[in-house]
């Protein structure tokens, strides 16, 4: 309906703002004002064109009000206000013929253009041997989202997984569970069900002491990186065993939290490897590489260290091997060459903001990007924080384990289903409570602007009132069982809407904003603002719900178009919610 308004409003107002000599006035935008006294959209353009049209700003809003008042299939009224602020109150009819077109169409979300932009998500990468942990789960479950989103709006979306599965970690874990391994194999033993991910971490943890003290092991897992990297056939025999035991793990719980990650979307450290030296000749050849104390880097003058000394960004350490950065660099050639990625959009902790400043500037100055003006933007997130409001960790100090952190929420949630709907067969408590349980996990984390550190409590994620997933759903399934307790069948109810109180009209307007919302995440690359739309959706419900019998309603018409209300408001939800990764029950 916004579309069609602006276009509307151009269009009106073009012989006005031509007799006045105005040329460009295409920026023309109307906003919600946050006060309903002042219309349903507001324009602030004659404040802005008043000095291009040598008139003042309130002499020309009255003039534009003029013109737009003739548009009386419109407009019910419009009015100036303060200082040149044009207020536009919508004609019922509009709202009711816009939103019932809306109704109509199959998908809520509008396709872009032109088949879209090609993007590549970079999220999760998690490590390999070592156990997914709190911190993981913002990059895993913001990313997801981003994918979801931008996937929804017509874009072609390239999932990476970019693991830490190639380096000195990897070298010494083969070291350590090699003979294990050989060991099990002997004797024809389970190699899945022996060797978990949390025996691979805690050979990790272990070797990786000893390679402290004892400069043997050291000296012998050095080697083991050598032969690895060389190719030796035995070793990556191991390696690739031992990826698959980690990601196994990994897997069982982006299942757990309806992720979209699968195998495909696997594109570690080590599937650059052959194209790292590559990598590294072509920055070479843009003559911006320099040799610093036997390492091969580029310095920028943007980036300076502390004391205002140049910061490099190292390609190659002296001892010939490469960065965590080489691989970036490896992997921006192959995503702008090969996938003809036209927006790369990255997903970790803030901690690595710097790496990512760098390792753009460096891909844009010494030419190593195919596409040289494709987007790349690192999406960068706050810390999850105990209730003391440090990083959450046990109470031993230990990094929280994500597979028990979601074990817990859905224990929990299980005890509010039980509560609040003692009737469900056991069964179907047990599939809300997981439904809600990770919902709650998922949305209280999203809901947050990601630049912030939040306190994780489950007691304020489960709540079924405020800002949480439980609400949402509780929203969405208490719609679904007014459809029941009538008889009706949701999924082929069909009704006009109309508008016969203010409360209705709110909603329809509420309902009629969704798309934004979902073109404004893409945009900013920010979940909270579809889970803040959607809270203010659900609010807006109940408000309706309050004031509007739906099935008592004897008016035939009106209560029908209650339900088309209703029912709609329940498939936004339902899309917002998938969106976000989250299911939303019909009962619960
Ligand atoms: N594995 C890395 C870590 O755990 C994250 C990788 C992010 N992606 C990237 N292309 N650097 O810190």
């Amino acid at each position: 309906m916004k579309k069609r308004l602006i276009t509307l409003i151009h269009q009106n107002l073009a012989g006005l703002f031509a007799r006045y000599g105005i040329e460009d006035y295409s920026f023309i935008d109307v906003q919600v004002p946050p006060d309903k006294a002042n219309g349903d959209f507001s324009l602030n353009a004659a404040m802005k064109l008043a000095k291009a049209a040598k008139c003042a700003p309130q002499k020309l809003a009255a003039e534009m009000v003029a013109s737009l008042e003739t548009e009386k299939d419109w407009f019910a009224r419009v009015e100036v206000a303060g200082p040149g602020f044009i207020n536009l109150f919508l004609a019922n009819n509009v709202i009711e013929d816009s939103f019932n077109k809306l109704v109509a169409q199959k998908d809520l979300v509008e396709q872009a253009a032109a088949g879209g932009e090609a993007t590549i998500i970079d999220y999760s990468s998690v490590n390999i041997a070592k156990q997914m942990h709190v911190g993981h789960l913002r990059s895993t479950i913001i990313g997801d989202v981003l994918a979801r989103v931008i996937e929804a709006l017509g874009n072609p979306v390239v999932r990476q997984n970019h693991l830490g599965d190639w380096g000195l970690p990897m070298a010494m874990v083969i070291w350590k569970a090699g003979p294990e391994i050989a060991a099990i194999e002997q004797r024809k033993g389970d190699l899945a069900r022996e060797l978990t991910l949390a025996r691979l971490e805690e050979l990790y943890k272990g070797v990786s002491a000893e390679c402290k003290d004892n400069p043997a092991t050291a000296a012998a897992c050095a080697e083991c990186l050598v032969r690895l990297q060389n190719g030796d056939s035995q070793m990556l025999d191991l390696w690739h065993k031992i990826v698959r035991i980690s990601m196994a793990e990994v897997y069982r719980i982006y299942r757990l939290l309806d992720v979209k990650l699968v195998e495909e979307n696997e594109c570690g450290e080590s599937f650059y490897r052959d194209m790292l030296a590559e990598t590294v000749a072509e920055i070479d050849k843009s003559g911006k590489m320099v040799e610093s104390q036997g390492a091969r880097c580029v310095f920028l003058d943007e980036f300076k260290g502390k004391d205002g000394s140049p910061l490099p960004v190292i390609v190659q350490k002296t001892d010939g091997a490469f960065n965590y950065g080489t691989f970036d660099l490896a992997a921006l050639r192959y995503r702008t060459a090969k996938l003809k990625a036209q927006r790369i959009v990255y997903v970790t902790d803030a901690r690595q903001a710097l790496h990512f400043k760098q390792i753009f500037a460096v891909a844009r100055a010494v030419g190593i990007l195919a596409l040289p003006d494709v987007k790349l933007e690192h999406v960068p997130f706050g810390t999850i924080l105990g209730e003391d409001n440090k990083p959450l960790k046990t109470r031993s100090g230990e990094n929280v384990k994500l597979a028990e952190l979601l074990d817990e929420a859905i224990e929990r949630a299980y005890q509010v289903v039980k509560e609040k709907n003692p009737g469900l067969s056991e069964e179907r408590k047990k599939e809300v409570a997981r439904i809600v349980g990770i919902g709650a996990v998922k949305y209280a984390d999203l809901s947050q602007n990601r630049n912030n550190d939040y306190v994780f409590s489950f007691d304020r994620m489960l709540a079924l009132n405020g800002n949480t997933a439980p609400y949402l759903q509780y929203a969405h399934a208490r719609i679904c069982s007014i459809f029941r307790k009538a008889g009706l069948d949701i999924d082929a109810f069909a009704a006009a809407a109309v508008v016969s109180q203010v409360e209705e009209r709110d909603l329809m307007m509420k309902l009629m904003e969704f798309n934004q919302a979902v073109v404004a995440v893409a945009i900013e690359l920010r979940p909270h603002i579809l889970c803040n739309y959607l809270y203010e959706l659900a609010a807006c419900f109940s408000s309706f719900y309050d004031k509007c019998p739906v099935l008592s309603c004897e008016d035939a018409k009106v209560r029908d178009s209650r339900l088309a209300i209703s029912n709609f408001t329940r498939r936004t939800l339902a899309k917002g919610l998938e969106l976000l990764g989250i299911s939303a029950p019909r009962e619960m």
